[in-house]
Formats: structure tokens, C-alpha cells, sequence
């Protein structure tokens, strides 16, 4: 069955869940915040509202983190036996599966993404996720360490490792894929044996709201092992970062937001895990696939409208391919049709909020007046209330334009030509930003790959490929970029502590 919600039809299940007051996820209750306060949620194809969602704050989150702290404690999960809680993440892999399609609109809704897109990306990478880490439930070991008893001659000792939960760990998640995110900290926090606060983007919490909800329906955790507090970053995002009672904050979101993290994280030194912005450059080599490393390119930067942290937004393509290069992406780009994520015809939506919306046009025009060409797009529209910015290439960029240092988060890629071939000089120029997520390098040379591959200060290079993703595959950042990985076994490392265990034999 159907229902609809402003124009558009929905899944019954949609339907329902927008008619109802959003409440935050407590120790296995859903409730209103303290202070009795809610904050709207907007449609970003129209700025109308969809939902209503409890504004947490201070005293919610000293509720939810008393109530992980509880249910880490206890021992309720972590001591659960390891096989169990694969079966229980596992489960929610399943589930989100099962609920594909309502988590796919809700994720448009929310946050502007084509449903297709969020049918066949967001949804399915983030069951694979539940299902990647519900094998690594019984799969984290410590180690038998040989002992040569130095200052002890003659004695003998048994020494071991055990990798242990980190215990409370507070987790703050972006807009850019609402439930990706919940589901690249959950899923391998579970795994560890962790009890979570989860704060979502106060810009798109419905979808790890809808989670939550479909997890509690179905009895999988025991109480208090994973809340929900939804809010503003700083009345509830900060107070999760700096309270005593959490041993882990893990966030993805603006550097500038990390950096305060890490501050707030000082007070008791809670272990801090951070996925931050990126600037990373696309790089093309004349004896490339020229046009696989057209599609690539564009799709690099115009994938999710540029809304993502490793987008291709530097695109470096040497001189000899330059003008067939722009000419393609441009041409890729103009063929883009922008509009309300729900319209099935739609490939681009609307950027989040009108905070993005201004923010990316502001860099479009300090673009254009520090002397960027606009060869595609430059286009930017809020006539209907949507938050529409148009796939925008700029060429003739330079290093010194604020465009091609600050990260935009929107579909505008700066165009340079490289001259020379000298490997050192083409990774000098990759390299010459403050962050380090990731790049791409587009040749037929294998050679020429894997050299400018190690030079690349990045946590992801991909060749002849860009914004290709599993959770098997370790992801994060150098320098401004952040600190630890997500996904793969690495990201355990985050949520673990190790403890050496010595034995007088
Ligand atoms: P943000 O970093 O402010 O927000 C991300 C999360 O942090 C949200 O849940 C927010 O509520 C929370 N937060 C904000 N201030 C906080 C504080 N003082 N203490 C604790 N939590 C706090 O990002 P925003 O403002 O939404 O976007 C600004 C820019 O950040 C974007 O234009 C983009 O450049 C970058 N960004 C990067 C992302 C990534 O994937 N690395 C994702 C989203 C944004
Ligand atoms: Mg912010």
C-alpha cells in the first residue's frame, strides 16, 4: 500500500513513520527530550517539512550514556557469546534489506539523494557492512607472545593478548549518507562488543531513527547497548564528545568540527577516531582510457552532487588530454538532470540544506572572480525552495584560488593541467593540500600507477577507478583527512584496547 506525504507517493511504512513525532531512543524507550524541545525536518527538493524530531540535549545524552554505560558494565553484550552477536548483527544486515525500499525514500526525503541511487547504494552497502562485521564478531583475537625474560634469567612466562571492548563509545554521523554512516560505526562497534550513543546530523536523522526502530521492533539488543540521540551539534554532539562517561568518540564530518572533537575528547582522554574532509585530486594521464577516465572523472566529483568526502573536486589531467578531458566532463555534465531526489527521472538532487546551498554557490562565484573559467554549469537556483546547485566545471584553476584549496562539498570540479610526466612533480601537486582522503590516477602505465600511488599521501588511492567502496577496504585520511580507518579489520582497532596478560610459570 501506499501513502503520500507532500507530493510525493510513498511506502506505507513512510508514511507512517513521518506522521509520528521523532523521539529519542533510550535505554530501550523511545522519549521525548528533557526540555521538551523538537526541531523540524525539511525536504531538501522544496524546503517543506517532513517530520518532526526531539531536540537532545545535555540531560538526554547524560540518560543515553548512563544507560550504555549500564549496558557495557553489565556485561550484557560484550560477554554475550561472540556467535550470538553475530547472528544478532548479522540479523540487521537482513533487515535493512528487508526494508530497502522505505529506507531508500526516507533517505531522499531527508537528504536530497535520488531514490535509485539510495536504493542501490546507501541501502545495500550498509546491510553489507552489518554482515561484514557480524563475521568479525568471532574473529577478534589477541596473540601468544614469546617472552626472553631479559633481567629474569631462567624464569619462564606465559604472555598473551586480548583485545577487549573500548566500552562507551559516542558516535556523530554527517548528512551525506545518513544511514551509511550509522551503519560504518554501529555494525563494527557491535562487533567489538561496544555499548553506543549514536547522534545523527540534525540535517538527516530519519533513516537511523527508521533503523532504530526496525532493530527495537524486532527485540535484537538488549536495552541500553544502542541509543539514538538525536540534535544540534553543539547542545548534543558536544556534550557526547566531552562526557566523562564515554571512552570512544568516533565522528565523520568537517575538520573543523573534528578538531573541536579531539578538544572536547581531551577531558578524559577518550580515544577519538575521526573521518574528516577531503580535496582529492582526480589524475589523468595522457595514455589513459580517455574516456572510461571521462566517466570516472565526472562521476568522481558528481556522485552524491559532491556531497561526499572523497570526491574527485581536483581534477589533474596533463596538457595533451586536458581540453578533451573538460570537454567531456563538461559535456557529462550539462546532460545531468537536476531535481527532486523522489522524481524516478532524477540523477542529481538538491544539496542538503540552504546552508550548502550558500555555501557552494559562494565558492561558484569566488570562482569566477578570481578568474575560474565556468565551462559547465555555474548555475545555481532556489526559486522553488529546493537547494538546486548545477554540475559545475571550472577550468584555468590554480592553486592559489580559494576553490581549489578549501573543500566545496558540492558537484564543482577545478580543472588544472599538469605539463610534465616527472612523477614527483605530478605528486608534489596531489599532494599540495592540507588533507589526504584519497585520489585517483587514470593510466595504462602499471608502472606509473603503483610509483604515484606510493607517493600519494592519501588513505585511498584507486587507479582507473574513483569512489569504488567495500567494507572489506580500509577508509580514512592522512593529515587534516583524520585519524584511524573505518571499515575493514582496521576499524576494530578503534574499537578495541589491547591488554597483555603475563603468567609466572
Ligand atoms: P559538521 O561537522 O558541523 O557536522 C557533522 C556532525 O557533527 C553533525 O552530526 C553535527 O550535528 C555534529 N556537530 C557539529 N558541531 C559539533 C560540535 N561542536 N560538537 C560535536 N558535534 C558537532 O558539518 P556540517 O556543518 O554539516 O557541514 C560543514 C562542512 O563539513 C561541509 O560543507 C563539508 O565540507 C564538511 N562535511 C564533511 C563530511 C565528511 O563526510 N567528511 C560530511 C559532512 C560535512
Ligand atoms: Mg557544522
Amino acid at each position: 500500500m501506499d501513502a503520500s506525504i507532500l507530493n510525493y507517493t510513498v511506502n506505507d511504512n513512510v508514511g507512517k513513520f513521518l506522521k509520528q513525532t521523532q523521539k529519542l531512543y533510550i535505554n530501550g524507550n523511545w522519549v521525548d527530550s528533557k526540555s521538551g524541545k523538537t526541531f523540524d525536518v525539511e525536504d531538501p527538493a522544496t524546503g517543506k517539512k517532513i517530520a518532526t524530531c526531539a531536540a537532545g540535549d545535555k540531560n538526554d545524552v547524560d540518560l543515553a550514556v548512563s544507560a550504555a554505560r549500564k549496558a557495557f558494565d553489565s556485561g550484557k553484550w560484550s560477554s554475550l557469546p561472540n556467535n550470538e552477536k553475530g547472528k544478532i548483527i548479522w540479523k540487521i544486515g537482513d533487515l535493512i534489506d528487508e526494508h530497502n525500499e522505505e529506507l531508500a525514500q526516507l533517505e531522499s526525503l531527508d537528504n536530497g539523494k535520488p531514490v535509485a541511487v539510495a536504493g542501490a547504494a546507501d541501502v545495500p552497502l550498509s546491510s553489507d557492512i552489518f554482515r561484514y562485521m557480524a563475521g568479525w564478531a568471532t574473529k577478534i583475537e589477541g596473540n601468544t607472545i614469546p617472552y626472553s625474560c631479559l633481567y629474569t634469567p631462567g624464569a619462564q612466562y606465559h604472555s598473551y593478548t586480548l583485545r577487549e571492548p573500548v566500552g562507551v563509545c559516542g558516535q556523530i554521523i554527517p548528512w551525506n549518507f545518513p544511514l551509511l554512516m550509522a551503519a560504518w560505526k554501529i555494525a563494527p562497534a557491535l562487533a567489538a562488543g561496544c555499548t553506543i550513543v549514536l547522534k545523527p546530523a540534525e540535517q538527516t536523522p530519519l533513516s537511523a531513527l527508521r533503523l532504530m526502530e526496525i532493530i527495537n521492533d524486532s527485540n535484537l539488543l538488549p536495552e541500553g547497548v544502542l541509543n539514538v540521540v538525536t540534535g544540534f551539534g553543539e547542545e548534543a554532539g558536544a556534550p557526547l564528545a566531552e562526557h566523562p562517561h564515554v571512552d570512544k568518540v568516533a565522528f565523520t564530518g568537517s575538520t573543523e568540527v573534528g578538531k573541536i572533537i579531539t578538544r572536547a575528547a581531551s577531558g578524559n582522554l577518550k580515544k577519538v577516531s575521526l573521518e574528516l574532509g577531503g580535496k582529492s585530486p582526480t589524475i589523468i594521464f595522457p595514455d589513459a582510457d580517455i574516456d572510461a577516465a571521462i566517466a570516472g572523472a565526472a562521476s568522481a566529483i558528481f556522485f552524491n552532487h559532491g556531497q561526499c568526502c572523497c570526491a574527485g573536486s581536483r581534477l589533474l589531467a596533463h596538457e595533451k588530454v586536458f581540453d578533451k578531458v573538460t570537454e567531456g566532463i563538461s559535456k557529462i555534465a550539462e546532460n545531468i538532470k537536476v531535481g527532486p531526489g523522489m522524481d524516478a527521472s532524477t540523477e542529481m538532487g538538491p544539496l542538503v540544506s540552504d546552508e550548502q546551498y550558500k555555501k557552494v554557490a559562494g565558492y561558484i562565484e569566488s570562482g569566477k572572480s578570481e578568474g575560474g573559467q565556468v565551462v559547465a554549469g555555474g548555475k545555481y537556483d532556489n526559486s522553488s525552495g529546493g537547494h538546486f546547485v548545477h554540475p559545475t566545471v571550472f577550468s584555468k584553476t590554480n592553486h592559489d584560488m580559494t576553490l581549489v584549496k578549501e573543500e566545496i562539498f558540492g558537484p564543482v570540479v577545478c580543472a588544472q593541467p599538469f605539463t610534465d610526466e616527472n612523477l614527483e612533480k605530478i605528486a608534489e601537486t596531489a599532494n599540495n593540500t592540507n588533507f589526504g582522503l584519497a585520489a585517483s590516477v587514470w593510466t595504462k602505465n602499471i608502472s606509473v600507477a603503483h610509483k604515484l600511488a606510493a607517493k600519494i599521501r592519501s588513505g585511498t588511492v584507486w587507479v582507473n577507478c574513483h569512489n569504488i567502496f567495500d567494507a572489506s577496504l580500509p577508509f580514512g585520511g592522512y593529515k587534516e583527512s583524520g585519524w584511524g580507518r573505518e571499515m575493514g579489520h582496521e576499524v576494530l582497532k578503534n574499537y578495541t584496547e589491547v591488554k597483555a596478560v603475563t603468567v609466572n610459570l
